[in-house]
């Protein structure tokens, strides 16, 4: 905590950082699995690439992001002149943890022939060692704009992955990651939910392993879950994902019962993501207070990096050419 003292509390804590947020000119951008007192402070609220996509485009001078590290490097590689603060530095994920740019690099290289196809869940580095990145919502999308005999590698979660590879029956080398949160997620419990609540449709996110997804009545990304659950006729929902976004379910449809499956026995908490649990409303204070901690990246890795997530963007949105990032990967037919 800062040298210029504790944070205020309550109601005047808040008032704080709306101040603050102005006299800064700063967005607040939040994911959907942040604690429900920093989504209902935030300017937005979102999935990664929605994230993503709001980065790219704001005004604002200062991007306050509440998710984790790599939500944020990538706000600061879309919008580099911006100033990019993390609540809390530590706020890292799993998944990048589990991708080592060194080793990333050698596998690349020992599969020459392979394009990169790389889920957002990862270090700057690892970006810039990538072909085009991918989130969950726009994974099927873009991968579906591949030529057919292309050979893809995918990393890092092998479970998105395997759901990818699965649904449209191509065969990718995939890099042995996982989301110790997704991972955690029990079937004997979900099973016992399921049974006691029958006919409740279950919505998971692909990065749960198989034995989840393959009890699922919707898979996608945050954001398409929360569409699901909040189109759906049913009045109980069983939510394979990180329960914070059931804030959001709850807000979209109060007449709905909204069930988070537990991980473990269901006596634990580790259905919750402890990365993002990092970020609190005084660490926003603290941050939009000094400015810091501020993401800083060299030009050269941001430069690297951009080119994929570029790819990303322009693939989501839907035009196969791509963009103002120069040479297509891809002839077309
Ligand atoms: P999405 O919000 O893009 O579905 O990603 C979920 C996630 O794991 C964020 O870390
Ligand atoms: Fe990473 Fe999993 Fe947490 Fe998402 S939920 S930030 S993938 S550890």
């Amino acid at each position: 905590m800062s040298v210029l003292g504790k944070p205020p509390a309550g109601d005047e804590l808040l008032a704080e950082i709306q101040r603050l947020k102005e006299e800064r000119n700063a967005v607040i951008l939040a994911h959907y699995y942040q604690k429900p007192e920093i989504q209902d402070l935030a300017d937005f609220v979102g999935d990664s690439l929605d994230l993503s996509r709001k980065a790219a485009a704001t005004d604002a001078e200062v991007i306050a992001f509440c998710g984790v590290r790599f939500m944020a490097e990538t706000a600061k590689i879309l919008s580099p002149e911006k100033t990019v603060i993390l609540p809390d530095m530590d706020a890292g994920c799993s998944l990048e943890d589990s991708c080592p740019p060194d080793q990333f690099k050698a596998f690349r290289e020992a599969h020459p022939d392979h394009i990169a196809l790389t889920y957002i869940n990862c270090s700057a580095e690892v970006k810039a060692l990538s072909d085009i990145i991918v989130t969950s919502s726009s994974a099927q999308q873009i991968l579906d704009q591949i030529p057919l005999d292309q050979p893809i590698i995918f990393g890092p979660d092998r479970h998105l992955g395997g759901y990818l590879a699965r649904k449209s029956g191509r065969d990718m080398l995939l890099w042995p990651g996982i989301c110790i949160v997704h991972q955690a997620f029990s079937e004997t419990e979900l099973l016992k939910l399921k049974a006691e609540h029958p006919g409740a449709p279950v919505a998971a996110h692909p990065e749960c392993p198989p034995h989840i997804i393959d009890h699922a009545d919707h898979v996608g990304s945050t954001s398409s879950i929360l569409k699901f659950c909040s189109e759906t006729d049913s009045d109980t929902v069983l939510v394979a994902t990180e329960p914070h976004i059931i804030h959001q379910m709850e807000k979209a449809r109060p007449d709905k019962t909204f069930i988070g499956v537990p991980g473990g026995d269901g006596n634990c908490n580790c259905n919750m993501c402890p990365y993002m649990a990092l970020n609190t409303l005084e660490k926003l204070y603290v941050a939009l207070r000094d400015l810091e901690p501020r993401i800083e990246m060299s030009d050269e890795l941001m430069d690297a990096a951009r080119l994929p997530l570029q790819r990303m963007l322009d693939m989501a949105g839907g035009t196969v050419g791509m963009g103002d990032v120069g040479k297509p990967l891809f002839k077309k037919d």
